[in-house]
């Protein structure tokens, strides 16, 4: 059978990685979440009492396969930091071959923001996953907070956190977030984790003979 490729871009927390893990399942293919390989390099940095704006590419160059299975990735300190050394094209050329070796042999579901553009630009589908930077930041601190009520001064600092890194990875230079003009894009404000997974598996069926 054909290796398929997917690629799953989007902003933050728009349900990129919940999406490309079921497809992975569903398609019996490796799941690779690339935000993981820039987390660790500003883990790095930080762990260094290195500032992740600096020059990170020793720490791009030393990423190792422990550095992406330590659990204090996802916490807002390398929320920021990675979009600080993603922004550095040193960096980011550093982590490119590393992503494109992963689904040489065997295909893959990948996500991350370059993606369909920079990574895979022959991707069999791209998808371009996105909602509100509100029902961004909700989603985001229900699953890090749990059903802890958010009030409006929290939920205003939580979608400024999220509209600033949009920025920042939106207007940088070098493969910015930015919707590959070939990729199916999925509003998710008003749909569940189950329902795009359903209409990605469709679009995927409907293109690749599968799913
Ligand atoms: O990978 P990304 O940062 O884009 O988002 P995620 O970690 O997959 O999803 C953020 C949260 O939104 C998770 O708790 C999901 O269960 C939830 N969610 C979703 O993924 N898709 C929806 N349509 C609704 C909620
Ligand atoms: O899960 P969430 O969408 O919040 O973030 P992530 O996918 O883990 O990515 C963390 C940061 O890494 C992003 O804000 C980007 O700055 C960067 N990143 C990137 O530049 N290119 C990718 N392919 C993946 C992530």
């Amino acid at each position: 059978m054909r290796r398929l490729v997917i690629a799953v871009d989007g902003p933050a927390a728009a349900g990129k990685g919940t999406l490309a893990k079921a497809l992975a399942a569903r398609l019996a293919l490796p799941y690779l979440d690339t935000g993981l390989l820039y987390r660790a390099v500003a883990r790095r940095m930080i762990n260094a009492g290195l500032d992740p704006a600096g020059d990170a590419s020793k720490e791009a160059t030393a990423l190792l396969q422990e550095d992406l299975a330590r659990t204090d990735l996802r916490v807002p300190e390398v929320d920021r930091g990675a979009s600080l050394v993603a922004a550095q094209p040193a960096v980011r050329h550093a982590l490119l071959e590393r992503q494109r070796v992963f689904a040489a042999q065997t295909g893959a579901v990948v996500d991350g923001r370059d993606i369909g553009t920079v990574v895979f630009p022959d991707a069999d589908v791209k998808f371009f996953i996105t909602a509100s930077p509100q029902a961004r930041a909700l989603r985001r601190h229900r699953q890090t907070q749990g059903e802890k009520v958010l009030d409006g001064e929290a939920l205003a600092v939580a979608v400024a956190e999220i509209t600033e890194r949009d920025a920042r990875d939106s207007s940088r230079e070098t493969a910015p977030l930015l919707e590959a003009p070939d990729a199916i894009r999925i509003e998710t404000d008003t749909l569940s984790a189950a329902e795009v997974l359903e209409k990605a598996c469709k679009i995927i069926s409907e293109r690749c003979s599968v799913a």
